[in-house]
């Protein structure tokens, strides 16, 4: 059988609360007698609880442990109480230094909206109902880490504040190959999005996608889109994607956007993937789209979901197991059309449950669908 090491890196808010109820499915899968793989766990500090623990918010040590790990469960950064902490030190950073780190270029949003949540949804049930699409975005390069990336004074009482858009043509080729292999396991169709109309980087990442899918994707449907009608069409009329790709700040926030579809942040889960080694693994870290929502940390009231599908897309995307992935999916599926609901969910009539009844309910589920 074989053993894979996870490192847990539950962060700050409700990291800690969500990533408790992973850790018991994950305790429940290496029990399973049939199981296909058992997991060794080791947690460790990231973010706010890094900075209060030493001083910074990744350790050289925790680095190491995540790029030594099969994969990296990430909970969530950042907070209020660390709010005045230098930039170059927020919580986020650590985040930011994990993905540059271990080279995790592919970040793979999907929106799934679960027809028993439909109704959830800020937009209307015959928009979202059926909604799957996959957002594949840039995540080590682009505004995020260009650089000059400062902010200097001008010495007349003004400052300027730069950051920097910067893409080469391997860094769009890689991503675009993860967004037109992934269409042809889905519906076959991709949007490239970006602005050429006013960045010379959407130039680029518009010639070079093409190059791409001419070469050896003209079996996959592309179709060119600017990133502003992109993030309207989303709302307009959002089952007519199938995987979008797009830049590191585009992708951002199309995934925000694309969340609602969903019902709520607290439903949207994310891989994030770099290039296969000599042996074919994939360096990886999975974790929810929401932040650590300090305003309900510690109370419970965390919607475990998003987290939870994270692990799922470790089980499909890191462990080849698909069928257990099946299974943790089908069980939130199963919980939702039950009219279990955290509050970030909740609807008339349906009964409000907290962050560890939400996960008992789905690990009860899986013991019944498995
Ligand atoms: C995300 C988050 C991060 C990002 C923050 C926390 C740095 O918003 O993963 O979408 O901007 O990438
Ligand atoms: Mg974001």
């Amino acid at each position: 059988m074989a053993t894979y090491d996870l490192l847990l890196l539950p962060g700050d808010g409700i990291g800690p609360e969500v990533m408790a109820e992973v850790s018991r499915i994950i305790d429940w899968l290496n029990a399973q007698a049939q199981g296909r793989a058992t997991f060794n766990t080791e947690s460790d500090l990231v973010g706010g609880a890094a900075i209060d623990a030493h001083g910074i918010p990744i350790s050289d040590a925790t680095m190491e442990k995540a790029l030594g790990a099969d994969a990296v469960l990430f909970g969530a950064a950042g907070g209020p109480k660390w709010d005045d902490v230098a930039y170059e030190i927020r919580p986020e950073a650590g985040l930011l230094a994990l993905r540059k780190e271990l080279d995790l270029f592919a970040n793979l949003r999907p929106a799934i909206c679960y027809p028993a949540l439909a109704d959830s949804s800020p937009l209307k049930r015959e928009l979202v109902e059926g909604v799957d699409l996959m957002i594949v975005r840039e995540l080590t390069g682009g505004v995020y880490f260009g650089e000059p990336k400062e902010i200097v004074e001008l010495g007349n009482g003004q400052k300027r504040a730069v950051d920097t858009q910067v893409y080469e043509t391997w860094e769009i080729e890689r991503i675009a190959r993860v967004a037109f292999d992934l269409a042809r396991k889905r519906r076959n169709q991709v949007h490239s999005a970006e602005k050429r109309n006013v960045m010379k980087s959407g130039v680029l990442w518009r010639e070079v996608v093409s190059a791409v899918h001419a070469a050896d994707y003209a079996d996959v449907t592309l179709e060119h889109i600017l990133a502003d009608n992109c993030a309207m069409q989303l709302i307009r009329a959002p089952k007519q994607f199938d995987v979008i790709v797009c830049d590191n700040l585009f992708g951002d926030m199309l995934s925000d956007e694309a969340a609602m579809m969903t019902g709520s942040l607290g439903m949207l889960p994310s891989a994030s993937l770099g290039s296969p080694d000599e042996s074919g693994r994939r360096k990886a870290l999975y974790e929810p789209v929401h932040g650590s929502a300090p305003d309900i940390a510690g109370q419970g009231k965390a919607n475990p979901i998003a987290m939870i599908a994270s692990f799922a897309m470790a089980l499909r995307y890191s462990f080849d197991m698909a069928a257990e992935a099946d299974v943790v999916e089908g069980a939130i599926a199963r919980v939702l059309e039950k009219g279990l609901r955290t509050p970030d969910i909740a609807a008339p009539g349906t009964e409000v449950v907290g962050t560890a009844e939400m996960g008992a309910a789905i690990l009860e589920e899986m013991e019944a669908g498995s």
